[in-house]
């Protein structure tokens, strides 16, 4: 290999190392209705921490997560479509919802079906590490079939339905007759698995609120050191009448954490985001 080859092969690879998130992109459709085939790789990505990461305390924190939302929604009946919500960007709405989703999937005879509500900024096909393609949004606007979008993720028992293609009104489209015609039908087709639906942020956007009437649970995800406190009040006082889970608190400071493990843990996690 001469020279210049090489400096070039090494700048690809240093490239590539300074990716935030190393995901490798698989074909996001053309798989079978129910997603029965379709890409089987797992994302390398680090916030995939159920996964990557699965002796951490976070990765643990995430299946306590998941065993009081399976005893909440057990309790009477299946309430099977889950929520997660927060007042305002960036406090870890995906990051909770893909984490909650691998570890139901993981743990429990139960299928999940995790759907990018999040037209605005979808994010989850990226954590996954799976090539945008027709989603949610196609749904609506194209009519097209629900159960031909559903792609799986490579995790067991994880299928994923993703935003689909970049709309300009979404507010028009989360809050239509059609969309809650969507979710009414991802409840009952998909009776006996767990719908696990990421979305906008709470506060700002109305299709967000709007999107909350269709749901059986929500859970509100809060950021230490980003949510103001006056937002979780105007959040909580949004969801007063529906069905709120309970609150997951993200981003928890190392000094509040007791062991020293933890600490380990968060240095080095940390050190993975920048
Ligand atoms: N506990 C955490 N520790 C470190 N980084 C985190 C944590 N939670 C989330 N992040 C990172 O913070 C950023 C925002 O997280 P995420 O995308 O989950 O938020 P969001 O609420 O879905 O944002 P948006 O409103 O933009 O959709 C991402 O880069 C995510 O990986
Ligand atoms: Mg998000």
């Amino acid at each position: 290999m001469g020279r210049i080859e090489k400096a070039l092969e090494e700048a690809l690879k240093k490239k590539r190392a300074e990716q935030p998130l190393p995901v490798e992109l698989l074909p996001g459709n053309g798989s079978s209705g129910d997603a029965a085939d379709g890409p089987s790789a797992v994302a390398e990505n680090p916030y995939l921490v159920t996964i990557n990461d699965p002796h951490s305390v976070i990765a643990e924190e995430f299946r306590k997560l998941k065993t009081a939302v399976v005893g909440l929604t057990k309790q009477a009946g299946f309430l099977n479509t889950i929520m997660v919500t927060s007042a305002l960007g960036g406090e870890g709405k995906s990051f909770t919802a893909l984490n909650l989703a691998v570890s139901i999937a993981e743990a429990y005879d139960h299928s999940v079906l995790l759907v990018d509500a999040d037209l605005r900024k979808p994010s989850l096909n990226e954590y996954l590490g799976i090539e945008m393609g027709q989603g949610i949004a196609d749904c609506i606007v194209d009519n097209i079939d629900l159960g031909s979008v559903i792609i799986r993720t490579g995790i067991n028992k994880l299928s994923l339905l993703p935003a689909g293609k970049g709309v300009k009104n979404p507010v028009e489209l989360l809050s239509s007759s059609r969309m809650k015609e969507l979710f009414f039908e991802m409840k009952h087709r998909y009776a006996d698995r767990y719908v696990v639906i990421d979305s906008p942020p709470l506060l700002p956007f109305a299709e967000t609120q709007s999107l909350c009437s269709c749901m059986d649970g929500i859970i509100l995800v809060v950021r230490q050191e980003m949510t103001p406190i006056q937002s979780i009040k105007d959040s909580l006082a949004l969801l007063q009448d529906k069905r709120l889970l309970g609150m997951v608190y993200n981003g928890v400071a190392p000094e509040s954490l007791n062991s020293r493990y933890n600490y380990y843990y968060y240095n080095r996690y940390q050190k993975q985001v920048r």
